[in-house]
């Protein structure tokens, strides 16, 4: 395993922020730690890079326990954070040198990792304006650019796509995608269900500081709902109508008026709909990461009737 924690916890004065977390991150995957907001993500990602020492249990990277060989550790890792750090007055190539020599790298090694990293992640255009000039998309990309400058085993990416553009993203992923093909192994967060749907291997689902499940996209999608959902605006009287008889809906889930049901076969429910009023918006698509999330973290689910 990259990263093993065993029963690890961070307790904040009275809030418990991390609750007897246990985790394996395996070697040359994409692996997504997915939760609501204070699920206690960005505390499992900060004590993994050594920033934040856990109260209780106990964390090994790459095999060697992390308050022992901290710096060791460090050395092999990439940190990208949800808040991004830079000098904001000086320009992306000069806060990659400036991070550079943090790392011990000296020249000409150092500006060829600069070179690569800027060409890596396409900032040549904006390469020497100072950073508070950048939009959002750029300097994520330099953050993400800074991260790599040591050529890390493991990258840690707190949030990496948030405020993204479309297009930043979809270019971050197959940039993401081509480290993982290289061998390294990426342990992110994000709240873009799609994108843990679409990106990561595995996936941990965790909440009050706990890991709810965890498992491939895929094989949590199947394990935890019907595989076609069907979304209509209805009522709660219209919904059990549309229940009633030979339709039987695993289950289903309402926010409001709209209400998902999740069914082996959504033909039947979408006919009956049909029948009723032809007009009638609906939406049937394959159900998702999301579904799941919701289902596992805290919106409540009903089972059929
Ligand atoms: N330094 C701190 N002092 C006190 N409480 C903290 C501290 N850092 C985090 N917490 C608390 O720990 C809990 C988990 O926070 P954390 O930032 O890990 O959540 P998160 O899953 O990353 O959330 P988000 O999705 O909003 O980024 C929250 O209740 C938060 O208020
Ligand atoms: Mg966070």
């Amino acid at each position: 395993m990259i990263v093993r924690l065993r029963s690890v916890s961070k307790i904040f004065g009275s809030r418990i922020a991390v609750n007897a977390l246990d985790l394996d991150v395996p070697p040359g995957l994409c692996f997504g730690i997915l939760g609501p907001n204070g699920a206690g993500k960005t505390t499992t990602l900060r004590m993994v890079y050594g920033v934040t020492r856990p109260t209780a249990g106990s964390i090994e990277v790459f095999g060697l326990d992390l308050k022992k060989h901290l710096r060791a550790v460090r050395s092999r890792l990439g940190v990208t954070l949800q808040q991004n750090v830079f000098i904001e007055a000086l320009t992306p190539i000069e806060n990659l040198r400036v991070f550079g020599r943090y790392h011990l790298l000296r020249e000409p090694e150092l500006s060829r990792r600069i070179d690569e990293v800027i060409e890596f992640l396409e900032l040549g255009s904006h390469a020497n304006m100072p950073v508070r000039q950048l939009s959002g998309g750029f300097q994520r990309r330099l953050a993400i650019a800074l991260s790599l400058m040591n050529r890390p085993e493991l990258l840690i990416m707190d949030e990496p796509t948030t405020g993204l553009d479309p297009a930043v993203r979809l270019a971050l992923w197959s940039r993401i995608r081509e480290l993982r093909a290289h061998g390294a192994t990426v342990l992110l967060t994000t709240h873009y269900m799609d994108e843990a749907q679409r990106l990561c291997d595995r996936v941990a689902i965790v909440s009050d500081g706990r890991v709810v499940d965890e498992g491939a996209p895929g094989d949590l999608i199947a394990a935890h709902l019907a595989p076609e959902a069907v979304e209509v605006d209805c009522t709660p009287e219209e919904e059990s109508a549309l229940l009633d008889g030979t339709i039987r809906a695993a289950r289903r889930l309402r926010v409001g008026r709209r209400v998902t049901f999740y069914l082996s076969d959504a033909a039947p429910l979408v006919e009956r709909v049909r029948a009723a009023d032809h007009r009638r918006p609906l939406v049937v698509r394959p159900t998702n990461l999301e579904d799941v999330f919701l289902a596992l973290t805290g919106t409540s689910l009903e089972a059929a009737a």
